[in-house]
Parts: structure tokens; C-alpha cells; sequence
């Protein structure tokens, strides 16, 4: 394709990342009950982060199952220290580039801090405006027992839920810090959250920093596939942060991220060229300049 062929600065949702997307085989959108079906079949279910139209449409591209638009865009796009200060005002236009994106994957909206945790109508009203507003096609929210009132609410009024539970970053500062849940006695706890949100109607469920054998177990005595991060090799999906998982974000990483790129080298590469390039005068260069 020429350069005058290319819409300047990009060619839109409409454009780039669906041409991107349209490259891939077409293939039907994952909804709750193939991820039901996967587990059945012992098939592993792949989550992903992601904030973004280019992101969603790459990771669309490669297969993945499950978009996780998370409240971890406020510590990893927003430059916040922790997941606790993004508002649903913040995440609701990245949510929606991310469904308008992905042609395949279910994108998964995630309700902040503070947006669902007063009661069943304010989670209600909070995750319409996912589904509404950004075209999430379900909504993931942390909490184990305590919010059995809140996912029957959710799910009795049509949208499907995610839960997540062991460490829940949102109440770190209750936790005592980045700790991980369910060893020894504590066990009994996540296992009963584990239930407790299952037969309250969650479709699936996130484990968080949970020893593996634990989380194993849950896996096994659950019909809802669960997703873990940091829960060990014997849940139905794992779920990472992308900015981890393909090295955006250097420096020390959690025990439970493997490194599967290095994004930040690449950027890094590509950013000294185009400065070398710009400082001596050689970009751009005739085939660049009308
Ligand atoms: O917001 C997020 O990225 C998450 C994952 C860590 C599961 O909740």
C-alpha cells in the first residue's frame, strides 16, 4: 500500500486494527459457555491484559481467549502507583477500544475501586455502563463470600461475571501488602470463597497469589474454570498483565511473571534509530516526502 492509500496517523478502529484483526482466520466470539466447554474438555483458557486497539487486535490475532481491560491500567498506562485510583470514567474509553478491537476474544470490563463495593445497585448501575457504554461483554469484580449479594444482582439482571479472589488488589491496604492468600489455615477461607461465588453465578473466577496445590484443588472441585495468577499450574486459564508478560515495564518482577518479549528493548531500539536518523538529517528522505 502506497503512503497516500494510508489514512494519516493511523486509519481508525475501522481501519488499522480490523484489517489487523481481519487478517486473522474469522472465527466465532468466546462467550461463557466455550469457556465452560473448555474446561470440560481439559482445553486451557489464555487471558491477557489489554488497554488498547493495537494491543487488542494483536493479542485477538494470536488467540486469546479472554480480554481483561483491568483496573491495572491505573499502574501501568495512567503512571498511578497502585490499582486503587483509576475511576470508571478513566477505564470506560479504554474498555471500549479494546472491544472495538477484538474480533474473537471476550473482553472482560473490570469495575474499580469504590464503584461496586456499596451495594448491589451501585455495582448494577457501574457495570450497565461496561456493557453500554464500552461494549464489554462481561464484567469482573474482586471479592469472595461478601459478594455473593452483588454477583447474584449482576447475573440475575443479565451480565455475566467474572470474580477473582485470594489477593485482591483493590483491598491491599486491608491485606497488608502483596501477600499471598489461602497458605495453611487460610486455605479453608479461599476455598470457601471459591464456592460462594460459583453458586452465586459467576461464569469463571480469578486466582490470585494462591498456593498451587490450593488452587489446584479449587480447579478440580469447581464447574467454572478459574484463571490464575500466581495460583500454580493446575487452574483451567492463566491470566498476566501484558506490560509484564512481554517486558514493557522493566525492572523486578512478581515470582509468578515469565518474560515472553522484551518490548522495552525493541521501543528503545526503534526510538535511538529515529532520533539518529532525525538529528543527522537523513529522515525523512525523499520516498517520505511528497
Ligand atoms: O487488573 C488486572 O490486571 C487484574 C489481573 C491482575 C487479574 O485484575
Amino acid at each position: 500500500m502506497s503512503n497516500e492509500e494510508t489514512a494519516p496517523y493511523g486509519a481508525g478502529p475501522a481501519g488499522a486494527a480490523a484489517d489487523q484483526a481481519a487478517q486473522a482466520v474469522p472465527r466465532k466470539r468466546i462467550r461463557t459457555h466455550h469457556l465452560r466447554e473448555m474446561k470440560k474438555r481439559g482445553e486451557k483458557i489464555t487471558m491477557l491484559t489489554a488497554y488498547d486497539m493495537f494491543t487488542a487486535a494483536t493479542f485477538d490475532e494470536a488467540g486469546i481467549d479472554l480480554l481483561l481491560v483491568g483496573d491495572s491500567a491505573s499502574n501501568n498506562v495512567l503512571g498511578n502507583e497502585t490499582s486503587l485510583p483509576i475511576t470508571v470514567d478513566e477505564l470506560l474509553p479504554l474498555t471500549r477500544a479494546v472491544a472495538r478491537a477484538a474480533t474473537r476474544a471476550m473482553v472482560v470490563g473490570d469495575l474499580p475501586f469504590g464503584s461496586y463495593q456499596a451495594s448491589p445497585e451501585q455495582a448494577y448501575l457501574t457495570a450497565v455502563r461496561f456493557l453500554k457504554e464500552a461494549g464489554a461483554h462481561c464484567v469482573k469484580l474482586e471479592g469472595g463470600a461478601e459478594m455473593v449479594p452483588v454477583i447474584e444482582k449482576l447475573t440475575q439482571g443479565g451480565i455475566p461475571v467474572m470474580a477473582h479472589i485470594g489477593f485482591t488488589p483493590q483491598s491491599e491496604h486491608a491485606l497488608g501488602g502483596y501477600r499471598v492468600q489461602g497458605r495453611g489455615e487460610t486455605a479453608e477461607r479461599v476455598k470457601r470463597d471459591a464456592k460462594a461465588v460459583e453458586a452465586a453465578g459467576a461464569f469463571a473466577v480469578v486466582m490470585e497469589m494462591v498456593p498451587g496445590d490450593v488452587a489446584g484443588e479449587i480447579s478440580r472441585e469447581l464447574t467454572i474454570p478459574t484463571i490464575g495468577i500466581g495460583a500454580g499450574n493446575g487452574c483451567d486459564g492463566q491470566v498476566l498483565v501484558w506490560q509484564d508478560a512481554f517486558g514493557l515495564r522493566t525492572g523486578r518482577m512478581a515470582r509468578f511473571v515469565k518474560q515472553y518479549a522484551d518490548v522495552h528493548q525493541v521501543l528503545l531500539d526503534g526510538a535511538r534509530a529515529y532520533a539518529e536518523d532525525v538529528k543527522a538529517g537523513t529522515f525523512p528522505g525523499p520516498e517520505h516526502t511528497f
